[in-house]
């Protein structure tokens, strides 16, 4: 008997706590700093992939198509979402890419087999092409060579190419295409994604560092302004740590950065699983910042090593024959602000961030024949980019707790804090995880006046399915302002929704 008791209990407990009032408490010290947000925590990815570049950025036949062929929606779209970086051009494509195929005259350009997605890569957006791009749309570019099937020569040559003055052969051939000054490419990625074998030119750890290492030691030779960001884990079996590990100690004395990739999905159709995802993505930065203050310590070292967490996001439904054209609904926008405010939780080690795709492919913008419009991720991530810098705080936050699988402990609000002291204000961010529950928060100031008014930003929908479509926004932004008594105020917030409260505070 007791033996069916106890499940029965258990799962009364659960249900209760699913179902009554919560309540939660955030404490704010704008003197409990983490470290600065770096602007690039809101970085972005175009890949030659399914029609993220061709019919995405670069469509010269669409209306919509600048003197360059670019799409001018697009470049808009990209300047709205805030975009502080875009890295390019893979992704799984980097691995076999050979960039002296995308330069010169457009019609010499050779057509070649992408083996990564199977496509036919025409060459029409190359480096040149890309860099107008990235002016075009006021982004910072962030290059990845290829050390799948690429030569260390090709590496060096590129750095040549993008960012030496003419006088060189590499950098005369940049100026014969018609752009004599260097474009100053200050972010190169050393590869993609080495650890999968499903990479061109999969290697193992030590093969992997020591190639490059001495791409790294060429690339800085050619041009030591350079910041460097090895290829970390992206594929979380029992030796990842293995191979963060073996990267960090080998390039400590080239690498700015070691990267970090993270897809996830609601692949149990299990709402309170896939909330608490992040927690794992947590988890992987505690880790990744372990190994590098071990490297750092066991090398004496002062420059730090940060992480570039250069792809992330929801990705689950939409693989290869749909050219991973995924379509987000509300309970996607909440994960992707939940990515956002992990990396703002780490803002000292974190120091870049790119979400996995810019349009069309797992993207927060979409473009169908003449028309873009904005997926539900589109709007945490334009609320982050627009509104969330200054200093990271740490944060007290108590709130209900739930238990969902191996996820055990999960609070259901999930927080970040910054005190931007430019505008003197504390932008609050906030994903209740709760299906359907609002949750009434104590939010208590420690330090300085908080302002009578606040503004709040909330991303929320009636369904958590709810997607939208190039004719209907059902998941976007709303702004309202709100009256704030005292340095002690009380604030609902609804069922599964992402809310940002931005309040100035006098000190
Ligand atoms: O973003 C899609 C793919 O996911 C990238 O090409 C690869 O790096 C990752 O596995």
């Amino acid at each position: 008997m007791k033996k069916f008791l106890f499940p029965i209990l258990l799962f009364s407990i659960i249900a209760t706590a699913h179902s009554q009032d919560l309540k939660a408490k955030i404490k704010i010290d704008i003197e409990r700093k983490v470290g600065e947000v770096d602007s690039l925590l809101y970085g972005n990815f175009t890949e030659h992939l399914g029609r993220c570049i061709y019919g995405g950025i670069y469509d010269p036949k669409s209306p919509q198509a600048n003197a360059d062929g670019f799409r001018k929606d697009v470049l808009d779209a990209t300047k709205n979402l805030g975009v502080s970086i875009v890295r390019w051009p893979g992704g799984n494509f980097a691995s076999g890419y050979h960039w002296m195929d995308g330069i010169g005259a457009k019609e010499s350009r050779p057509k070649r087999k992408d083996l990564a997605w199977g496509d036919t890569e025409s060459n029409q957006v190359g480096t040149d092409e890309f860099m107008k791009f990235t002016s075009a749309s006021g982004v910072e570019p962030y290059v990845c060579v290829n050390l799948g099937t690429g030569t260390l020569d090709e590496a060096r040559n590129w750095v040549e190419y993008c960012n030496a003055p003419t006088g060189l052969y590499y950098s005369d051939l940049r100026a014969k295409n018609g752009h004599p000054q260097p474009y100053h490419v200050k972010y190169w990625g050393l590869g993609n994604e080495i650890d999968g074998e499903w990479q061109m030119g999969h290697k193992n750890a030590e093969d992997y560092s020591k190639f490059a290492l001495e791409a790294a030691k060429i690339m800085k030779w050619s041009d030591d302004n350079i910041k460097l960001i090895a290829s970390g884990s992206s594929n979380y079996n029992d030796k990842w740590i293995d191979w963060n590990r073996t990267v960090l100690t080998t390039l400590h004395d080239y690498i700015d950065y070691i990267s970090l990739h993270h897809y996830s999905g609601n692949h149990e159709k299990d709402h309170y699983k896939f909330m608490a995802i992040t927690t794992r993505v947590d988890n992987i930065i505690t880790i990744t910042e372990g190994l590098i203050n071990e490297v750092r310590s066991r090398y004496k070292m002062q420059k730090p090593i940060y992480i570039a967490f250069d792809e992330y996001n929801v990705w689950y439904r939409a693989f290869n024959e749909q050219k991973l054209e995924e379509h987000y609904n509300m309970q996607d926008a909440l994960v992707v602000a939940m990515y956002l405010n992990t990396f703002i939780r780490h803002a000292n080690s974190v120091k870049m961030a790119n979400l996995a795709q810019l349009v069309n492919v797992i993207a927060p913008m979409m473009v169908t024949n003449d028309k873009l419009w904005m997926q539900t991720t589109f709007y945490p991530l334009s609320l982050f980019a627009k509104n969330a810098h200054g200093e990271s705080l740490q944060t007290f936050v108590q709130s209900d707790k739930y238990d969902a699988g191996d996820y055990k402990q999960i609070p259901y609000l999930d927080v970040s804090t910054i005190y931007n002291d430019k505008t003197q204000e504390i932008i609050l961010s906030v994903v209740n995880r709760h299906q359907d529950k609002a949750i009434e928060t104590s939010i208590q100031n420690q330090f300085g006046k908080l302002a009578d008014k606040a503004t709040v930003y909330e991303v929320n929908s009636a369904n958590l399915t709810d997607e939208n479509t190039v004719t209907e926004q059902k998941v976007k932004t709303k702004e309202k302002e709100i009256s704030i008594n005292a340095d002690n105020f009380t604030y609902s917030f609804p069922a599964h929704s992402f809310t940002m409260i931005k309040i100035k505070v006098k000190s």
